[in-house]
């Protein structure tokens, strides 16, 4: 694994925006494999000002996204549709029809968990696979104990990522329990995987990352066994490791 250690945030999201530019303007229909979250968000913020002042091209470029909440509507302020919108798609020319994210309101949810696995086979996988880290170590929503072996799954999420993520939310109550995630097993299809982690909170997480064997209790651990990996992380995420 490649580390990459910045001052902090700003320079983290400019590295990130860095890799992300320098994939599409290698390879203008690269597949991005793309992350929710705070921690990409300064990442999203500098691509935006790419497309405005460096004339990045998104038109041929495709997204798939890494997951999204059971029961939210698409235009649920905080389902992973309405940010990928808000924070991203709707300020660069990506084609709306090359952008996908799992359907976390349908009736039939393994069946969308088939669709969208089939998805990533037909579009990706996913030149440049973009991740955050929870601070139990989950990457896309696979939490600890999640099986190597999965691929896109119903998953119930762990009561540290709903209280970590009920700051985006008006109450916990109001967290979703389950979500639809890219498994580990689609993820590592990935050609290549870019993992971003900020702040004090994430430094036991990365201190883990970068000592632990793969371990199914860690699920970021997984990351080792894929050869073309960067982490970026800044020197509050660091400062342990
Ligand atoms: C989001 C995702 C999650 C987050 C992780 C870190 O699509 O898959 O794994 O990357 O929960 O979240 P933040 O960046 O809010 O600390």
């Amino acid at each position: 694994m490649k580390v990459i250690v910045t001052k902090d945030y700003n320079d983290l999201s400019k590295k990130a925006c860095e890799y992300i530019e320098s994939q599409v303007n290698r390879k203008p229909d690269s597949v991005l494999g793309l992350a929710t979250g705070g921690t990409p968000l300064g990442t999203y913020r500098e691509l935006i000002e790419g497309y405005r002042s460096r004339s990045v091209n998104y038109h041929q470029a495709y997204s798939l996204n890494l997951d999204e909440y059971v029961g939210l509507d698409k235009s649920h302020p905080q389902s992973y549709h309405f940010f990928m919108s808000n924070h991203l798609f709707d300020s660069i020319n990506i084609d709306p029809d090359h952008t996908f994210i799992p359907n976390g309101k349908t009736n039939d949810l393994v069946h969308e968990c088939e669709r969208y696995e089939r998805l990533i086979e037909e579009i990706g996988p996913p030149d440049l696979q973009l991740l955050g880290i929870g601070q139990n170590g989950h990457i896309g929503f696979n939490e600890p104990g999640t099986p190597f072996g999965r691929e896109t799954h119903l998953i119930d999420l762990a009561e540290s990522t709903r209280k970590a993520n009920a700051r985006f939310f008006p109450s916990i109550d109001d967290v979703p329990k389950q979500a639809i995630t890219m498994g580990i097993k689609s993820i590592l299809k990935s050609k290549k995987i870019v993992l971003l982690a900020s702040g004090e909170e994430k430094a036991e997480a990365i201190k883990c990352l970068l000592e632990d064997e793969p371990n199914e209790g860690f699920p970021a651990s997984a990351l080792k066994d894929h050869d073309d990996v960067t982490l970026i992380v800044d020197e509050q995420a660091y400062k342990d490791a």
